[in-house]
């Protein structure tokens, strides 16, 4: 009995002796809770300097968003390829996730080995390796020639900027292949399988490790945000608000981020509690200076660990009696799985001293207490460390959620948490003591993280389907350039007719005189009033032309008309404008003055004189009863009359492409051409008389005002026209009338627009599908609006601002969907007109027979002036449909009233017999 005792007490003694030198001798890996608590708060900080703009690129903890979204939500389904690639094993798989919406969930799968000259070797080798693998495992699957989608798990640092993308940071623990570092993986591998002629597969999802291990518990556990990795690296990911993750816009929801925590202390932030033998570590490993936290924690590195002390030790003959073996001196001869086998409860002493021995040392017993503590020691370490991150990221996701207490799971993987004995009751310990606000469930994925990945998979495949119905819909809008050719030479036959007295009567584009022959040479001079009508705004302007400087000043209101106007009787209009000028002439105080008058009367009116103009038709908003048919200058005569207060001298009546020209052409005079690209769409040129068969005289040239608005009402251009064009046109005010302004005018655009967005809401792609009051409300998409949604400078949260001023609740999702298609709509409006605009150049140049002509077009209005792409696209497009034509732009900065002064200054001195002198 006493002999019990005694040998219990020695080995009680000895236990403590050796535990003391060991510690002793580590003193400086043993972290206490107040170190902890330090390393918990620095990782506070290195998190948050990942996720700033400005921050993120010195930082060294990437804080990669992983553009994951959610947790599954038991919807997914389908069939999926899954490949695993980055952990101590390669795995190829095929999972599939159940239809009935009960959580079930299939997997078959097969590991390959990834030896050393492959992952170490050539880059295009080693992504062709994986190809072969990949079809090596659908030929024994049969599934070859079947398409499936694939998700990528890739354990490695990847910047991404889509879920089907990601650039090789650099390669950490073991792989180190060649010219991959900085390049896309997932096109690697596509350009990899493409060799297979037999596989159709499309990789749809990239993720981290990390993020597979937090998909495949949170699809058991809708409470796991955080995802962990302690295997051969470690890593975290986490759910992170999306408004705190600069690099992505938007600011709804959540994204995962994957932190890459592996990197901490890279820059030196944790220089104090590395050791010596961290640092021996690092040195001799493939990326020194790198991976300096995951270098104190992980599978890869702790066997190394536990040999360079068990070294240093034996050379201080603390062990071994000062004997080392050849082995204890060779990297790389203590594995992980023996640091756990030596930690074991029971047989870990014996585990230990075979270990040992199979070193080829002669352990006493007293070296085999002190080995296993010297393991207990480095794997605490490899806790504790661990815990302070993790505890971090908890703190992190309870302040976002502005909570007091936290419930929350953590899905768990990787060989050191899995085959340690003890390992993930300490790690669970650390983390609950030092958040004890947090209340914890970590959750051993059994599956690997392929499941959670497949999760990512079929989410992404969903949305791929709808991005391809997106596509569909708006692949009408998208013309070709033998589309463009096609309008180009229609509209050239159009004008064609138009100007011949045989056709037209028939032709669409109407081609009217506008009696305006000459431009403004300089000498015109006085004080004109000039009214605007037919834009967006309404103007009376008071404008006085100063002789020989080519300056002139202006004065202008901007009045009101109200709807119950435009669309009211046609002497009620008239009355209406009668009052503003009378307001104007009163507010200018030229009450009574009799001033010479240009009307600027944006509608197509046929002219027998300058100042006559029957209204044909009316065109864009205005619909005034008793107009069409009559002589708007007479109208605005009697409306003067009836109002028995002014008289005023109608010199003029012009159109408002006229006046654009004559504005710009007061500068330019090679300005021959105008162009209103407005609420309206049309165009205005000067034309040799001979052609203008309606005119009679061929000497000199007149304007003429195309009126193409009308292009295409004969059905010429309706192989383009979509069935939203159709609907547009519908619903407008002149059914049938006005194609081709229709597609490409302001006032009409946002209604495409509107008509598209309904159609992909009914086919439930936006606004959760759900039709609100506000989308069937005409006209919500003003000129304006889709100019400010459109603008490159305006970040996505901005456009959701926008529609939700507009009282469309979108989401981030939808603002950028509604983005793409204000795009194509206002894209193909910028290409069809710059075809009609190069039908008209072209036919100057071929008409004046030149080789090269070289000519300037006066533009105005707002969707030439405000939208960021138009006048680009535009221009891009006459360049390219009439390569021989020079065209120059000139905004009209005035407005056409100016030119209507100008034409009324210049009629008003032919009306006036010459000076004799
Ligand atoms: C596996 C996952 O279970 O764990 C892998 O499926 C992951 O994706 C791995 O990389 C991590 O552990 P280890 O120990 O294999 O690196
Ligand atoms: C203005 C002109 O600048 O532009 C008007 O003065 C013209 O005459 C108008 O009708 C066209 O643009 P919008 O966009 O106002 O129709
Ligand atoms: C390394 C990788 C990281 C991965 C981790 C676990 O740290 O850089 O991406 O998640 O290992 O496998
Ligand atoms: C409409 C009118 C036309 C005008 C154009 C631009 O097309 O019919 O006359 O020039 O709008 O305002």
């Amino acid at each position: 009995m006493f002999a019990v005792h005694l040998v219990a007490f020695y080995f009680t003694k000895l236990k403590e002796d050796q535990i003391k030198k060991v510690d002793r001798f580590l003193y400086h890996m043993r972290l206490s809770d107040e170190t902890l608590l330090d390393i918990m708060a620095r990782f506070q900080a290195e998190m948050e300097k990942g996720l700033g703009k400005d921050t993120n690129p010195t930082a060294s903890v990437k804080m990669l968003p992983t553009f994951v979204r959610a947790i599954p939500d038991g919807s997914e389904n389908g069939e999926f390829l899954s490949l695993d690639l980055g952990g101590s094993k390669f795995r190829v798989l095929k999972v599939q996730v159940s239809e009935e919406g009960k959580r079930n969930v299939q997997m078959e799968s097969q590991f390959y080995p990834t030896p050393n000259e492959t992952i170490r070797g050539n880059g295009a080798e080693l992504f062709e390796y994986v190809a072969d693998c990949l079809a090596d495992f659908m030929r024994t699957k049969g599934l070859q020639h079947k398409k499936l989608p694939l998700g990528f798990t890739f354990s490695f640092p990847c910047r991404q900027t889509k879920l089907e993308e990601g650039i090789l940071l650099s390669w950490t623990k073991k792989f180190k292949a060649r010219g991959v570092q900085d390049t896309d993986v997932v096109s690697r591998l596509t350009k990899a399988m493409r060799k297979h002629k037999d596989l159709d597969v499309d990789v749809l999802a990239l993720v981290n490790d990390t993020v597979g291990t937090m998909m495949t518990c949170a699809y058991d556990d809708p409470y796991c945000e955080v995802g962990v990795i302690i295997g051969t690296g470690t890593n975290a990911c986490y759910m992170e608000d999306m408004s705190n993750i600069d690099l992505v816009e938007g600011d709804e929801g959540r994204m995962c981020i994957n932190t890459e925590w592996g990197a901490f202390g890279d820059d030196g932030a944790l220089e104090d509690i590395r050791t010596e033998f961290d640092r021996e570590l690092d040195l001799g490993s493939l990326n020194p200076g790198k991976q300096l936290f995951e270098k104190m924690i992980s599978g890869l590195y702790l066997g190394e660990l536990v040999r360079l002390i068990l070294l240093k030790m034996a050379k201080a003959g603390l062990l071994f009696g000062g004997v080392k073996s050849s082995a204890l001196l060779t990297k790389g001869k203590i594995e992980t799985q023996h640091v756990a086998a030596m930690e074991k409860y029971k047989e870990g002493l014996a585990n230990t001293r075979e270990i040992l021995v199979d070193l080829g040392l002669e352990p006493s017993e007293a070296d085999c207490i002190a080995v296993q503590h010297v393991c207990t020691i480095v794997s605490f370490r490899s806790a504790n460390l661990c815990a302070a991150a993790l505890a971090a990221i908890l703190t992190r996701l309870r302040e976002n959620k502005k909570l007091a207490r936290l419930r929350t799971t953590v899905g768990m993987d990787g060989t050191l948490y899995k085959i340690h004995p003890q390992y993930p009751k300490r790690l669970h310990k650390v983390v609950r003591k030092l958040v004890p606000n947090c209340d914890v469930r970590f959750l051993l994925s059994e599956s690997g993280s392929t499941k959670g990945a497949a999760m990512v998979t079929a989410v992404a495949s969903r949305v791929q389907a709808q991005r391809k119905q997106i596509d569909e819909v708006l692949a009408f809008f998208r013309l070709t350039q033998e589309q463009l050719v096609d309008v180009q030479g229609k509209m050239s036959a159009e004008l064609e007719y138009g100007l011949k007295r045989k056709t037209h009567a028939l032709a669409t584009v109407k081609m009217l005189p506008s009696y305006v022959c000459g431009m403004p040479d300089g000498t015109e001079k006085g004080k004109y009033l000039a009214l605007d009508l037919g834009g967006t705004n309404f103007r009376v302007l008071l404008v006085k032309i100063r002789s020989g400087r080519r300056s002139v000043r202006m004065y202008n209101k901007i009045f009101a008309i109200p709807l119950e106007i435009m669309q009211g009787t046609g002497e009620e209009l008239f009355d209406h404008i009668v009052q503003c000028i009378a307001d104007f002439l009163d507010y200018m105080g030229l009450k009574g003055a009799q001033l010479p008058l240009g009307f600027t009367f944006s509608f197509p009116c046929r002219q027998a004189n300058i100042d006559k103009g029957t209204l044909i038709e009316w065109t864009k908003g205005f619909k005034a009863t008793d107009c069409e048919g009559e002589d708007v200058v007479d109208m605005l005569r009697e409306a003067i009359k009836r109002r028995n207060e002014f008289d005023l001298d109608i010199v003029a009546v012009v159109n408002d492409t006229v006046g654009t020209m004559m504005t710009c052409a007061y500068e330019d005079p090679n300005c021959e051409i105008g162009l209103i690209a407005g609420t309206g769409s049309n165009m205005c040129y000067m034309e040799e008389m001979r052609n203008i068969e309606l005119v009679e005289g061929d000497e000199g040239k007149m304007c003429i005002n195309t009126e193409w608005g009308g292009f295409g009402d004969n059905g010429c251009i309706d192989d383009i026209r979509t069935q939203y064009d159709t609907e547009v046109d519908e619903g407008s005010l002149n059914p049938g009338k006005q194609r081709y302004e229709k597609m490409t005018s302001g006032m009409y655009l946002g209604e495409i627009v509107r008509q598209i967005l309904i159609d992909l809401t009914k086919q439930g792609l936006l606004f959760r599908g759900k039709i609100s009051e506000r989308l069937r409300t005409k006209g919500i998409f003003e000129t304006k609006f889709l100019s400010q949604i459109e603008s490159d400078r305006l970040a996505l949260l901005q456009v959701r601002r926008i529609l939700q001023q507009l009282g469309l609740d979108s989401t981030c999702e939808d603002s950028i969907v509604v983005k793409e298609v204000c795009g194509a709509v206002s894209r193909r409006a910028a290409q069809l007109c710059g075809a009609g605009l190069a039908a008209i150049v072209e036919k100057r140049r071929r008409d004046q027979g030149l080789e090269h002509l070289k000519i300037t077009v006066g533009v105005d209005g707002t969707l030439y002036k405000l939208h960021p792409h138009f006048s680009r696209v535009l221009q891009e497009t006459v360049k390219e449909l009439a390569p021989r034509c020079d065209v120059m732009f000139l905004l009209s900065e005035d407005g056409s009233g100016k030119g209507a002064a100008l034409i009324t200054a210049v009629a008003k001195r032919m009306q006036q017999p010459p000076r004799e002198n």
